[in-house]
């Protein structure tokens, strides 16, 4: 029987996502997915018609497929279309965790990082989410002092450890469909006392470039020339100003490969 979400009580609406109280688990929500697409903080703000869906089944694909890896993650299930039942957080940690493989997007900008540079190892960052400041990034010389401090510093620690974890997992995973990710935000909350992997990851969590090659040498500084940045999948061609329609073929298509991560052991 389809859920009924019109006398469920929201517990808070984001740009992409509504969170429900479950009536019949109180350790569980529901997270349903919007057709809503934003950029710049919010700024830039549209609504694609079935882009819920792809979200869904994008985020649904990998979730199940980083569960089956060991990782700990904050997604159960998903009952019905554009609906996962995720478990509910005891606290939020209020930081966006981005790990690069490779150059691309904001690290340009400031002016040491070429584009198509290869990064290894990986490079992490936490940002505080705040979108009117912009999701500033946290100095790094404080984040290790974090990490040494005998407080919370293990929350740094673990987040970083699972963001590398994940990244290498789905790198795996993306390269069996001849894409190389990029790079991806995550987001964690602490259940049970436990640093998890919570909210989604979908076409506007990472940057995903296919190959330009039949055989790419990527074992070099730089890798432009082995990529194709103009056949990205992700996010960017909304950000770029990709008409409404080509934004969500590409998110099709990521649909359409994570699909295949079902025959991943
Ligand atoms: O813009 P920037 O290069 O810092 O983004 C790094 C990665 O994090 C990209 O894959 C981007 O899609 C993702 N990101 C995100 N949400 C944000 C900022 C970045 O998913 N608020």
């Amino acid at each position: 029987m389809a859920l009924v979400f019109d006398k469920m009580h929201v517990i808070i609406e984001g740009k992409t996502k509504i969170i429900y109280e479950n009536p019949d688990d109180p350790k569980t929500v529901f997270m349903k997915f919007k057709d809503d697409i934003t950029a710049g903080d919010g700024v830039k703000h549209d609504v694609i018609q079935g882009k819920a869906l792809v979200d869904w089944k994008t985020n649904k694909d990998i979730f199940e497929y980083l569960n089956r890896k060991g990782i700990h993650t904050h997604y159960v299930e998903s009952p019905q279309e554009c609906v996962s039942i995720v478990r509910k957080l005891d606290y939020k940690i209020d930081l966006e965790v981005v790990t690069r493989r490779v150059a691309a997007g904001s690290i340009l900008k400031w002016g040491t990082a070429v584009e198509g540079q290869r990064f290894d190892p990986l490079i992490t960052q936490f940002h505080y989410k705040d979108d009117p400041l912009h999701d500033p990034m946290l100095d790094a010389a404080y984040v290790e002092f974090i990490i040494s401090s005998k407080q919370d510093g293990h929350w740094f620690k673990e987040m970083r450890e699972i963001n590398i974890d994940v990244f290498q997992e789905l790198e795996t995973a993306f390269k069996q469909c001849r894409i190389q990710l990029i790079d991806f935000k995550l987001e964690y909350g602490l259940i049970d006392g436990k640093v998890t992997l919570i909210d989604e990851i979908s076409g506007g969590s990472f940057r995903l470039w296919p190959y330009a090659k039949e055989n790419p040498d990527f074992n070099q500084p730089n890798i432009l020339s082995e990529l194709d940045p103009k056949g990205r999948l992700d996010k960017d061609n909304y950000r770029l100003g990709e008409s409404l329609d080509q934004v969500q073929t590409k998110f099709e298509q990521i649909a359409n490969l994570t699909d295949t991560f079902k025959d991943l052991s």
